[in-house]
């Protein structure tokens, strides 16, 4: 069955990119000029969803009015004649067919999904954190559609880790380095027990079983984690990596957010040339 729908949690508090994120959602900080959350919708759309769904709360709402019409903004545009702009602002809110759920709460990813349950049926599903981008040649969700595709299986997507980061993150294990089979996420080793030098990130392509597995799990810190029922789910159906072929940024930390925005500023034809004398006298100013 193809997937055809996304999810896009964004109801968690972002408590890493304090203070901003006290009244800015990290969602809504923008890489250059586009808010994060578009990166992530645009990385959906490309790669064939139909229809995304937002788990949102009421501190979220700026998410909701960017993804929705503007319509005194776009009347003042055309009448000015900046059709450039208008073009560009109507774009947004016609990019795919938008939902919206409330978390009450922020009790985790995991609960987070529980809340989904009805979207998204009988029907495999995506999953897209919203403080995770990709930068690829191919989208990083229509690379683990392919996987999805050739095994009928659950699908993670894995990255290299530099041995700096191992212990910081979820480790995956692999059955079969080759074919990417999964048996099992080892959460935080010490390197020397890390399994391998793989991390998962924040995409997933789940079957609808994995509801069940969410009813099962139990709290941790307070909060319900979707690695849990995707660790009981592995026991029942099979799990694949995508090796992503691209480039991660986690633009939930400050430093991911920063690296992000100095390398996509890079890709813009108006910036790159003032960016590159800029990092160059920096760079001579700081040797
Ligand atoms: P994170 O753990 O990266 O986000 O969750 P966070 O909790 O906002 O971040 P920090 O650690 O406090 O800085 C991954 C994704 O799941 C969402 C987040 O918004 C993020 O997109 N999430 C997290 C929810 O929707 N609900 C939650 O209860 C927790």
């Amino acid at each position: 069955m193809k997937v055809r729908k996304a999810i896009i949690p964004v109801a968690g508090m972002g408590t890493r990119f304090l203070p901003v994120t006290k009244s800015i959602p990290k969602e809504m900080l923008p890489i250059v000029d586009k808010p994060t959350i578009q990166y992530i919708v645009e990385e959906a759309i490309n790669s064939g969803i139909e229809e995304i769904l937002f788990v949102t709360n009421s501190y979220k709402k700026s998410i909701e009015d960017y993804f929705d019409r503007s319509f005194e903004l776009e009347k003042r545009l055309e009448q000015s004649g900046k059709l450039g702009q208008l073009e560009m602002i109507e774009s947004v809110s016609s990019l795919a067919k938008f939902y919206y759920v409330r978390q009450g709460e922020p009790l985790g990813t995991g609960h987070a999904i529980m809340l989904v349950k009805e979207f998204v049926g009988n029907e495999p599903f995506a999953i897209l954190y919203g403080d995770d981008i990709v930068d690829a040649e191919v989208p990083c969700l229509k690379q683990m559609i392919a996987v999805y595709e050739k095994y009928d299986c659950n699908v993670l997507c894995a990255e290299e880790l530099d041995e700096s980061m191992i212990s910081s993150k979820g480790i995956l294990e692999y059955e079969n380095m080759e074919t990417g089979k999964i048996k099992n996420i080892v959460e935080k080793p010490a390197l020397e027990d890390a399994p391998s030098n793989r991390g998962s990130l924040g995409r997933y392509i789940l079957k609808p079983e994995i509801f069940e597995e969410l009813e099962k799990i139990d709290l941790v810190n307070g909060e319900l984690l979707l690695t849990d029922a995707i660790l009981l789910l592995m026991k029942k159906q099979p799990f694949y990596a995508c090796q992503l072929q691209g480039k991660y940024y986690d633009v939930g930390s400050k430093f991911g957010f920063i690296k992000a925005n100095l390398e996509f500023a890079l890709k813009y034809k108006e910036l790159k040339c003032d960016m590159l004398q800029y990092l160059e006298s920096f760079h001579k100013n700081k040797s």
